[in-house]
């Protein structure tokens, strides 16, 4: 049966930055055939440099160096250049509360935020090179502190607020950061989320962190401690407003972001400044199609990398108005998106298979009862989005008039990979389509070779992209090791993939220990390490289970230490622990207390049958016991090893 297509309506073609097919065609092929003429002009033409750079690639796999000699700056480019022209009091960032306050900073109010803020830093002792981490509420002072660092060539390090005070000190000790910015407290859904609680307990034990300043966001009750914790509105009062933007090398690193890998330990994924700018600001034009009147708005948090790309600095090097909304989808009622897109005529929205999934169970009436038409283009990210997911965004939100871009990427690519360009790419539900110019993506088995059309393989990025991370911070090893080595010379991206015949990519998940919750990275070893930490757990495997809203949602297998008896109360302290240990959204869909894990004879914990255990709807919720499986096993020839994992073909888990 042939795949249903969407082709681009003629007028969003005519309009759109690129335009037909045969011109993404040729833009592909340029980038195929000349790939540093290819970036190399693009970098001179939309970036600002204040030293050229000569040289476009060095590529020494799998380490990668762009635009070579050059200096530049990423909050120079997203705000001092906007400044001279028509942008100077355009919208830069609205945003909108859960509260309902509202505020708009336009391109010239946020400079000057910026400036005070790295001044403020500067007075502080603080300087190019410095390691700060950012653990903030969805507001724009987050924007403005991320900017304030990259002024000043600060490595910044967002940590999401929803994360516990143990992961926060996890990731200041591993980046050695000395300085954090954070607020008295968030919100969501009408709850206070004590960040500089959290901040508190975590710096308890982080003696390098000289100073914390505050932004006052709730008005929550907090403890300020003398000398360390600065009130950011004290700090700002009369700071000075011209402090200019340092001239940075190309590879200076911008930010490093923790995502989770298959072990225990995050993972600091490190992106540099001017590759990482050119592309996530080229996609803003490719993929987003944006026009210098749009309201674009991406509902991710600010402390994932969709956030970082595409709601500060993409869409602030491109001069666009982005908004920003601090709260839940669903409050104080399930229409809140739909609201925000009626009220800020919203052109361009950006939000998760997830989210969709779970306004279809909502109910139509919501976004019915709202003006959606300002709506031009309508993206998702973040995990594989079902066709039927696909079909409701395009027709209830988008009323069939607008084009779904379905974008593949990953923390660590930094930007958008595989996405239709809207007025040129016709799209099928569920596919993330073509690969866009520069891009060279491959479906291979674990020998490297392609593996023919309609295939399940492994999908690999071929050549170095700009956008691309350039190792792990501080363990080049764990970089080469973790993407480079399991499938020889060619980036391993973890994910399992089929191309089509017309050479479109169908992405079909994870195929390591990684499971995507509600298109959140969770590893299933970290939280399995968390959980052999409370005194009662002796044994833990986390696995994945298919999960209509979510994805996939976490149960966790548990034996317990001799002498602890199992109780309803032990799994809901369980799960609260894992709540403190790693955050409340990594808190397990289910715990299962069992006698035995199965293993295999060398003594790994089979999760692939644990896995098949929750998967099987025949199985999961009866009375079949973990023992059953462990004898299963003993009469099985073998015990499979954990890395046919890699081998085992990915299952599309929603299809
Ligand atoms: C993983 C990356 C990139 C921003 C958000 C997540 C999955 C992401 C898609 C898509 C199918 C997708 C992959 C990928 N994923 N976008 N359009 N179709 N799968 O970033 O936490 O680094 O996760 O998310 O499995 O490897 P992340």
């Amino acid at each position: 049966m042939a795949d249903e297509l969407y082709s681009p309506t003629p007028e969003f073609s005519q309009r759109a930055v690129v335009s037909s097919r045969a011109a993404y065609d040729r833009l592909y092929r340029a980038a195929l055939d000349h790939p540093e003429e290819f970036w190399g002009d693009l970098a001179r033409q939309e970036l600002h440099w204040f030293q050229p750079f000569n040289k476009v690639l060095d590529w020494q796999p799998p380490f990668a160096k762009w635009f070579l000699g050059g200096r530049t700056n990423a909050a120079y480019n997203c705000l001092d250049r906007h400044l001279s022209g028509a942008r100077k009091n355009k919208a830069a960032i609205i945003w909108e509360g859960e509260n309902f306050e509202q505020r708009v900073l336009t391109y010239q109010d946020l400079f000057r935020r910026v400036s005070k803020l790295a001044n403020v830093l500067k007075r502080l002792g603080y300087k190019t090179g410095d390691r700060a981490i950012i653990y903030m509420p969805m507001v724009p002072e987050a924007a403005v502190a991320m900017l304030a660092c990259a002024r000043l060539g600060i490595i910044h390090s967002v940590v999401f607020g929803g994360f516990s005070s143990e992961a926060l000190k996890t990731r200041i000790d591993d980046l050695n950061a000395n300085l954090v910015l954070t607020a008295d407290a968030g919100q969501r859904r009408g709850r206070e989320i004590p960040l500089k609680r959290n901040m508190d307990a975590a710096l308890a034990e982080c003696p390098g962190v000289r100073h914390s300043i505050v932004y006052r966001h709730k008005g929550a009750e907090i403890a300020m401690r003398e000398g360390r914790d600065h009130w950011w509105h004290d700090l700002m009062f009369g700071a000075p407003e011209d402090c200019p933007a340092e001239a940075l090398d190309s590879e200076h690193p911008l930010y490093v972001l923790y995502t989770s890998g298959t072990t225990g330990k995050p993972k600091g994924v490190v992106h540099t400044t001017a590759g990482y700018l050119l592309q996530t600001h080229m996609t803003m034009q490719w993929v987003f199609d944006l026009r210098e009147e749009d309201t674009y708005w991406c509902t991710a948090d600010i402390g994932w990398v969709t956030g970082h790309s595409y709601i500060v600095y993409g869409p602030l090097s491109m001069g666009a108005t982005t908004l920003m909304y601090e709260g839940a989808p669903d409050w104080p009622e399930p229409d809140r998106f739909w609201r925000l897109i009626e009220k800020y005529r919203v052109n361009v929205f950006y939000t998760s298979p997830t989210a969709i999934r779970s306004f279809i169970r909502l109910g139509d009436q919501w976004p019915n009862k709202h003006d959606l038409g300002s709506l031009r283009l309508l993206g998702s990210v973040g995990e594989p989005i079902n066709p039927a997911a696909w079909k409701w965004y395009h027709q209830v939100i988008g009323k069939d008039r607008c084009p779904i871009v379905d974008t593949w990427w990953q923390t660590e690519t930094g930007a958008i990979m595989i996405s239709p360009m809207p007025g040129a790419v016709a799209t099928k539900p569920g596919s993330a389509t073509l690969p866009l110019p520069g891009i060279v993506p491959d479906v291979v088995d674990l020998r490297g070779e392609p593996v023919p059309a309609g295939q399940q393989g492994y999908l690999v990025i071929r050549r170095p992209w700009p956008a691309m991370f350039r190792t792990l911070y501080g363990d080049d090893e764990r970089y080469r090791q973790t993407y480079w080595t399991k499938i020889p010379d060619v980036y391993f991206t973890g994910d399992a993939a089929r191309r089509d015949a017309d050479g479109y990519y169908w992405v079909l998940g994870r195929v390591d220990d990684v499971i995507n919750v509600s298109g959140h990275r969770l590893s299933t070893m970290e939280v399995e390490s968390a959980m052999v930490r409370h005194a009662a757990v002796a044994e833990a495997a986390a696995v994945g289970r298919p999960h209509d809203l979510k994805g996939q949602a976490l149960v966790v297998f548990a034996t317990c230490k001799g002498g602890v008896p199992k109780s309803p109360e032990l799994v809901e302290e369980l799960r609260q622990w894992i709540g403190h240990e790693i955050g409340g959204f990594a808190r397990p869909d289910e715990i299962r207390l069992v006698e035995a894990l199965p293993k295999t004879r060398s003594g790994k914990i089979m999760r692939r049958l644990l896995r098949e255990l929750v998967t099987a709807d025949k199985i999961s919720g009866d009375t079949t016991t973990l023992e059953d499986y462990s004898v299963l096993l003993k009469l099985s020839a073998e015990g499979k090893e954990e890395e046919e994992i890699l081998e085992q073909k990915a299952k599309n888990t929603r299809s």
